[in-house]
């Protein structure tokens, strides 16, 4: 008894009587740990040579053009006449982009006033497509006395901060194979927009780069 009692205590083993049995144990354990090693270290190889195949890169949003030709506000409600366009750069030259849903809805000072649902399309390699939306029409917003003297600032500027995000739903396609799975980004377009007034905008609008943002 004693002698087990010694032995054990030395060898760090909590079970003293079955040591023929441990021994297994300790042996399947470390059969499955080179198992599951060798698993991983395979993993991220053929994970990093899919990288190398396709070095994913990111798709860039940009609001190219708009034109805002009402934004109104008379008490609580919004008159607006809103026309965007959007490019979209796939810079990728292995995998292609499914734009299964986008919507695209509109905000001012973190109010929304317009949404709308842009057709769904497929995006080659390396390429650039253009898509556009229209938000027309009258919504409440309300606005508290900081935002109402901003509305105001910003009618004198003739220039809108309107922020247009972007919801997408989209699978990618690495060569012939479509990903199975669907992946939805938020593309965050916070921009500046100038009023046009009888065909006259007193200033120019220009280009402005949308990024990955949170719902
Ligand atoms: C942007 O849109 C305005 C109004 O539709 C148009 O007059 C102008 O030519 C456009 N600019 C570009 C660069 O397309
Ligand atoms: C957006 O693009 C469409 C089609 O290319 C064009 O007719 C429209 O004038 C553009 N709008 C703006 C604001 O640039
Ligand atoms: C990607 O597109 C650009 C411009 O359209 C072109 O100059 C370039 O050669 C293309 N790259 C590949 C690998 O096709």
């Amino acid at each position: 008894m004693g002698g087990k009692y010694h032995r054990s205590s030395h060898g760090g083993d909590a079970c003293c009587c079955c040591n023929i049995f441990s021994c297994f144990l300790d042996c399947l354990c470390t059969c499955i740990c080179q198992i599951i090693c060798t698993i991983l270290i395979i993993a991220a190889i053929v994970i990093f040579i899919l990288w190398l195949i396709f070095r994913p890169k990111n798709i860039d949003f940009y609001a190219t053009n708009a034109s805002l030709t009402e934004f109104n506000l008379e008490g609580n409600t919004l008159h607006y006449n809103l026309d965007l366009n959007f490019t979209i750069r796939n810079p990728n030259e292995r995998i292609g982009v499914q734009y299964d849903r986008i919507e695209a809805i509109t905000f001012y000072q973190g109010q929304r006033f317009a949404a709308q649902q842009l057709a769904p399309f497929y995006q080659e390699q390396n390429s650039t497509d253009t898509v556009s939306a229209e938000f027309k029409g009258q919504n409440i917003i309300t606005l508290g006395g900081d935002q109402l003297s901003n509305y105001n600032d910003e009618k004198g500027s003739g220039k809108f901060g309107i922020d247009v995000k972007l919801y997408l739903r989209i699978k990618l396609k690495f060569g012939l194979l479509e990903s199975s799975t669907t992946v939805n980004p938020t593309i965050d377009c916070d921009i500046k927009i100038p009023l046009t007034t009888n065909g006259i905008a007193r200033v120019k609008y220009e280009e402005q780069k949308c990024h990955y943002g949170w719902r």
